[in-house]
């Protein structure tokens, strides 16, 4: 059944946009209605909107006057979903305070369909306390947000405040016509990446993980609906979106931060913890000496896992991952035993997997193991996302 949307075109430069969004979305068979605001016209023609959506473009409550056409009720109704891009600082305001002083915030008010804004406004104003309490009304009331993205902005500064790009506002709009996945009302943590274990305020001990499947894992368990919780070590990517993220460095970081966030239906610890951590880092920055290189004191990290699987509050399914150079499925069941997870996903990494975007997998679980073909880090995760709702579903 082909969707459509309600666009509410705010006015703001990024409203361009918003044109490469309609055609976008028309490819894609989302049919768009739309309706600009008056400081929108400004930036975009009513004629340009509708030659693309191939709708009459709204532009205010007197062009509702004809019988004829479609009321404000009507037309907030009749769309499966309301998107407000740009959505400026007025318009979040006057939907946070549930103003009608106008077509596109009489619409916000009408409607009973989802709402996704993508915000889009100087760094300052995004930042200001009123924009920031009008948010979080907003999310509390349930609209959903794609955005704003931080960089150089049309004002000449720098920050968040970009409105999130037509590709990625189609990928918010595509998640939410969807529905709920077959995860939603699941609870999901997500380890990943790295830990940094500190030696001195300047060095630390690491590894190379990039947390790429970890992060892609978090994204697929989101897009499924799960309400997800990502706990990463120092990673250099982009947080996905619709996903809570904790930032830490240390084992000890992760292992706490991992059992404030419980309980939860599924884990999966795709983290690449230190095993070992120093003794007792220095406080000050550790110099060369005449007596040579110092002699480092280490001590055990705990397993995070094997805490999880005795924890009180053990997750429902809980999902270990297991780098292995040799022997991968018999060294993978060992770890599983060991550990006492539910399931290890053994990843072979004697190819050089790390920091790439390809993985090849085994799923090792009481039945036995399952090999997956080498696939990329996404699909390996849209693939476990999948397993993992079957298995809940057959738990619940
Ligand atoms: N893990 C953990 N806490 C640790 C070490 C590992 O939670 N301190 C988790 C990892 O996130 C992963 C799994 O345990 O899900 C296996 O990690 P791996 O490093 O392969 O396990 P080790 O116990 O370190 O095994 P090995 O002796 O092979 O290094």
């Amino acid at each position: 059944m082909s969707k459509s949307i309600l666009l509410i075109i705010g006015g703001g430069i990024a409203a361009y946009k918003s044109l490469e969004l309609i055609r976008r979305a028309k490819e894609r068979g989302i049919d768009t209605r739309a309706i600009i605001t008056k400081a929108g016209t400004e930036f975009v023609t009513p004629l340009s909107v509708s030659a693309l959506s191939g709708h009459k473009a709204y532009t205010d409550m007197f062009s509702l006057v004809d019988e004829t056409e479609m009321g404000h009720i009507q037309l907030s109704r009749v769309a499966d979903l309301v998107v407000v891009a740009p959505a400026t600082a007025n318009l979040m305001a006057k939907a946070a305070n549930g103003l009608a002083s106008d077509l596109a915030s009489t619409s916000l008010l009408a409607t009973d369909k989802p709402v996704l804004m993508a915000p889009a406004m100087n760094v300052r104003m995004w930042n200001h306390a009123a924009t920031q309490r009008n948010l979080a009304t907003l999310k509390a009331d349930g609209v959903h947000f794609v955005g704003p993205n931080e960089g150089a902005m049309a004002c000449n500064e720098f920050g968040p405040g970009r409105m999130a790009e037509p590709q990625e506002i189609l990928e918010a709009i595509e998640r939410l016509l969807a529905g709920p996945g077959p995860l939603s009302g699941v609870k999901a943590l997500v380890t990943a990446g790295p830990t940094h274990e500190p030696l001195d305020p300047v060095r630390f001990l690491g590894n190379r993980s990039s947390g790429k499947q970890g992060y892609a894992i978090a994204r697929a368990l989101a897009e499924a609906g799960a309400e997800t919780t990502l706990i990463s070590g120092p990673v250099a990517l982009a947080p996905p979106q619709g996903v809570r993220l904790i930032e830490v460095e240390t084992a000890l970081e992760m292992q706490a931060a991992c059992e404030a966030a419980l309980p939860v239906d599924v884990a999966v610890l795709t983290a690449a913890v230190a095993d070992w951590r120093a003794q007792s880092p220095a406080n000050s920055k550790l110099k060369k000496s005449d007596s040579g290189p110092p002699s480092l004191a280490l001590t055990e990290n705990p397993d995070i896992l094997a805490g999880l699987a005795n924890h009180a509050k053990r997750p429902t399914l809980l999902i270990g991952f297991a780098a292995e150079t040799e022997n991968v499925l018999a060294y993978g069941a060992e770890k599983r035993a060991r550990k006492g997870c539910d399931w290890i996903v053994a990843n072979d990494v004697s190819t050089g997997v790390f920091g790439t975007d390809h993985n090849t997998v085994h799923v090792i679980t009481a039945q036995g193991a399952e090999s997956w073909p080498e696939l990329s880090k996404d699909a390996v995760a849209t693939r476990l996302a999948v397993r993992i709702s079957k298995a809940l579903e057959k738990v619940a």
